[in-house]
């Protein structure tokens, strides 16, 4: 048995669930700290645009005299949508901007997982692996994804189209299995939706998001089983002479 798989049993055990030691859906392993590389170090160009510094003004109105430095993750948000990772002289930039020490935007940058300290493709591939979804058929659409686009977890198309990340519970477990592409989620996926899905998005196309299997949540695909009469009006049961 593998470090990893060893790091994963015990991890999850300690959370009071099992795990399936064959599972192919390991969180990546990314560092939870930074090393300087060519590519991101504290003197990798980073600036805000023209447009994102009134954002930021806007947003910073948002909290009262004192509090400023709260604006931290929308900032780093911005940051990041607008250079597609955070680079870790955007941190530095932020820090700045709230005069706040560097080690405590790097803090907030670390613990959330949102934030993408390393480059990401275009389309930010982030499968959900947990429970629920693995036992929907994960480890199938990881596998669509990795013979479609030639990645694995961690790594980035050559072209930096696609990237693919492995990510805990996304909050979509009713429409298991799932994977979120930038801001979108796809939901009760089979491959070959995933793998239309990739080509859609390709070929520049705008997939449809939500659920794939013809639901528009998550009620029962057979139909309802509940709530199936239409509801009683004021007063129902109520004595008719009150
Ligand atoms: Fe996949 Fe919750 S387990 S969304």
């Amino acid at each position: 048995m593998s470090l990893r798989v060893v790091n994963r049993l015990i991890t999850t055990a300690s959370r009071g669930i099992s795990v399936n030691a064959n599972s192919r859906l390991m969180m990546s392993e990314k560092l939870a700290v930074h090393r300087d590389t060519p590519d991101n170090n504290p003197n990798t160009p980073f600036k805000f645009t023209a447009e994102n510094e009134k954002r930021i003004e806007t947003i910073l109105g948002n909290y009262p005299e004192g509090h400023k430095q709260a604006a931290v993750i929308p900032i780093l948000d911005l940051a990041q949508r607008q250079n597609r990772w955070l680079p870790i002289s955007a941190m530095n930039e932020v820090a700045r901007i709230l005069n706040m020490p560097k080690m405590r935007v790097y803090e907030v940058a670390t613990f959330y997982t949102m934030f993408q300290r390393e480059p990401v493709g275009k389309f930010h591939l982030q499968l959900c692996g947990t429970t629920p979804c693995e036992l929907c058929g994960a480890n199938d659409i990881l596998a669509s994804i990795e013979k479609k686009i030639g990645i694995k977890p961690g790594q980035m198309t050559k072209d930096k189209m696609f990237s693919l990340e492995i990510v805990e519970c996304l909050g979509a477990c009713v429409n298991a299995p799932m994977i979120q592409i930038n801001d979108d989620y796809y939901e009760d996926l089979k491959t070959s939706d995933m793998e239309r899905i990739i080509d859609e998005l390709a070929a520049g196309k705008k997939p449809m998001t939500g659920p794939q299997n013809g639901r528009y949540a998550a009620e029962p695909i057979t139909g309802l089983t509940s709530l199936t009469n239409p509801p009683t009006g004021p007063g129902f049961g109520v004595r008719d002479d009150l």
